[in-house]
């Protein structure tokens, strides 16, 4: 087997300019892939896309706020300009923050349910269209095990929010079979991001990891990558509207 089996094929990533996205972005460019890196951050997307073409990659850095309608369109459509069509795609975006139920304000609920569930409808709504045109291609939308087990680190709008993009992914993968595209999603536990390092330090990481994740460490961004990789593959070719836990052990509860 090649070691370059994305070579051809044009991937798109969002929320790729730091932690899982920026993880999966890497890992298809080492794999062959052309990489779209979309994201709101700026300087740290185009320094990802300079990143993958000084390794011998081939990137581009679009900004997009994959909330925004107009955004997501006109990524897709730069995906198709720039490189000719779309196969592969990793809906990634998501956004979390500990409140408990009475604390949520609705803007709050808003907001989350925008970043998490709004933005991969939105991208898989405009990347459909060009996947097909494109001969077909797999979906990964990124959901997380609050979205599957009771995380009250997680606020009550993420788990459901979550929850919704297990059952979204579930729906596009049947709409979708019939044309050649797979779509699935990963379901994190406890990941070393920015995201975890903004509420937690290291040690109430590891405790939270060690309670949660019978495994008993933290997730690497890279891990998940992993099995995003997996299920863009020709080795998945007959899964689709799964989601794949990536959580070190830890259930349904
Ligand atoms: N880190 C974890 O423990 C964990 C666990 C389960 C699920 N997840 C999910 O994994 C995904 C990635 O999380 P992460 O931990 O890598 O986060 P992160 O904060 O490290 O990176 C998120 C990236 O998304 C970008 N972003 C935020 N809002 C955006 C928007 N509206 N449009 C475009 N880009 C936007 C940010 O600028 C940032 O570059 C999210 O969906 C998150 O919910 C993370």
């Amino acid at each position: 087997m090649t070691d370059r089996p994305f070579d051809g094929k044009v991937a798109l990533v969002t929320g790729a300019a730091a932690g899982i996205g920026r993880a999966a972005a890497l890992a298809f460019a080492e794999r062959g892939a052309v990489v779209l890196v979309s994201d709101i951050d700026d300087t740290a997307g185009e320094a990802l896309a300079t990143e993958i073409e000084a390794a011998g990659g081939r990137a581009c850095f679009q900004r997009a706020d994959a909330t925004a309608e107009a955004d997501v369109v006109s990524l897709v459509a730069r995906a198709r300009s720039t490189f000719g069509g779309l196969h592969l795609a990793f809906n990634n975006v998501g956004f979390s923050w500990g409140r408990g139920i009475g604390d949520l304000t609705v803007e709050d609920w808003d907001r989350t349910v925008a970043v998490s569930m709004r933005a991969p409808w939105l991208c898989m709504k405009h990347e459909l269209p060009v996947m097909r045109e494109s001969g077909g291609g797999a979906i990964v939308n990124t959901a997380s095990m609050a979205g599957v087990a009771y995380a009250p680190e997680a606020n009550i709008a993420y788990s459901a929010a979550k929850a919704g993009v297990i059952q979204m992914t579930r729906y596009a993968a049947n709409a979708v079979a019939a044309d050649h595209i797979r779509v699935n999603c990963v379901s994190p536990g406890l990941t070393r991001t920015a995201a975890v390092e903004r509420f937690l330090d290291a040690r109430q990481q590891q405790e939270l990891a060690a309670q949660t994740q019978p495994i008993g460490r933290i997730i690497e961004p890279s891990e998940v990558a992993d099995a995003v990789i997996w299920l863009c593959s020709s080795g998945a070719a007959m899964v689709t509207g799964e989601n794949i836990c990536v959580a070190g052990g830890q259930q349904a509860r």
